[in-house]
């Protein structure tokens, strides 16, 4: 179970590897988002910065953390930035844990306002080795620092070393407790496209599968990780479609494309299925096709395999199928050679998941894909989008678009599916259609 003190001694756990990863005598500085305006005196929801978040498990705005090292065999330090306590503010605000709750809940070492954070960085720079950032993601904390650091050593030109690859190394390999978080919002994920499914009917509004889904996120403490996607009929062909405004019309499938983010971690699952509750012919014949390369895809996440290996049979099963189905026409080894497939299927099959719902880690090791191994997740997410206005193909086909996409963690035994309980089978999305209260 997930309780505070196994939260905490998460965040130290994460701490203590990183501070392993520096060199000695080094100041190590992460921090956090600031709060942004959607327009006159309204905030958009305050989400603290991943990395931050990784590393401290602090969620106000205005924070940074400091990680000093010092000879090789002493204990490193961490001190936390923050605001203040402030009743007015509070009052008008929310909560604050304040320079006391930063050591008693938070566990610095120490703690600073951070008001003062120049001076108290400024002076802890001093005679170090070492600075590490992580470098192009916060281009006005980066400048801010190298100024401070300029000024105190008197030195023109500084060069901080990344803190990019031991980071994103380190988010890339799930602890027990981020699997069990992943799970968690994976289980909520899946009851709401559940949900979602059986509120279809011909004529539903994009909009009111929308509400379902963000309900059972709400109800269960999440918010969506991503934008939500429901796309009626042809609007299942653009890639990235969040107006979720129209009407789905009579017998058009629908794709729904969303996910919660429960604890900081994100789930991202895929399902399109028949408005009606019913298949067509044309529908059902590239649903399968698209469910056939999702099942060969997951088959393809095995501790050793190429991370692009899923990929690789994706595209060999879908130009296969699109040939048979006649919406391609030539051989199908020179058909992929040339990439004819893109025309239908332009993005790719996999990203990693995590407190990103395109997480950080590297793809590729001195320019090639690297293998996968125990601990990582990643979606497989193969899809079919046939353009309203495609000459090459009979009309019948037209406007189609279709993605399946479900979250996986790639273990020793095999991939574990963690989106599983959301159907995906034809007859299974039918029956369950069918049986609305069931
Ligand atoms: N929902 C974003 C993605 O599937 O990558
Ligand atoms: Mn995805
Ligand atoms: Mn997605």
């Amino acid at each position: 179970m997930i309780t505070k003190v196994v939260a905490a001694q998460e965040f130290k756990a994460r701490r203590n590897t990183l501070a392993q990863q520096l060199s000695p005598n080094s100041i190590a500085l992460v921090s956090t988002s600031a709060v942004r305006y959607r327009n006159s005196d309204v905030e958009y929801p305050y989400r603290a910065d991943s990395y931050f978040h990784y590393l401290t498990g602090f969620n106000e705005p205005e924070a940074i953390l400091l990680i000093e090292t010092f000879e090789p065999d002493q204990p490193y330090d961490y001190t936390l930035f923050c605001r203040e306590r402030n009743h007015d503010e509070e009052i008008w605000n929310g909560y604050r844990a304040g320079l006391e709750g930063a050591v008693q809940k938070y566990f610095a070492d120490q703690s600073y306002l951070i008001d003062n954070f120049d001076e108290q960085c400024g002076a802890r720079l001093l005679g170090k080795s070492n600075i590490y950032l992580y470098l192009g993601h916060d281009d006005a904390f980066e400048q801010r620092v190298l100024d401070i650091l300029q000024q105190a050593s008197g030195e023109s030109s500084v060069t901080p070393l990344p803190l990019n690859p031991i980071l994103d190394e380190m988010r890339l390999f799930k602890s027990k407790f981020e699997i069990e978080c992943m799970k968690k919002a994976a289980a909520i994920t899946a009851k709401a496209h559940t949900h979602a499914m059986q509120a279809a009917y011909n004529g539903v509004m994009e909009y009111e599968l929308a509400a379902e889904l963000h309900y059972q996120f709400n109800k269960n403490g999440c918010e969506p990780a991503y934008g939500t996607i429901v796309a009626g009929g042809k609007n299942a062909c653009v890639l990235h479609y969040v107006e979720n405004k129209q009407p789905i019309a009579t017998n058009d499938l629908v794709l729904i494309d969303a996910g919660c983010e429960y604890q900081y971690y994100a789930s991202d699952i895929s399902r399109t299925f028949p408005v009606s509750g019913q298949f067509s012919a044309e529908q059902r014949a590239l649903y399968q096709l698209v469910l056939d390369a999702e099942y060969a895809a997951i088959d393809a996440v095995q501790v050793g395999a190429s991370f692009i290996a899923p990929h690789d049979a994706t595209v060999q099963i879908l130009t296969r199928g699109l040939v048979e189905l006649g919406l391609l026409k030539g051989n199908v080894d020179e058909l992929i050679q040339s990439q004819a497939y893109t025309k239908f299927y332009m993005h790719g099959t996999s990203h990693w998941l995590g407190l990103d719902v395109h997480d950080v880690g590297a793809y590729k090791i001195d320019g090639a894909y690297r293998n996968f191994e125990a601990g990582m997740v990643l979606t497989i997410e193969p899809g079919l989008y046939i353009a309203k206005d495609e000459p090459s193909v009979a009309e019948k086909w037209r406007g189609i678009g279709i993605r399946i996409e479900d979250n996986i963690f790639v273990t020793v035994d095999g991939p574990e599916v963690l989106t599983a309980a959301v159907v995906k089978d034809i007859d299974a999305i039918e029956s369950l259609m069918k049986n609305k209260n069931t």
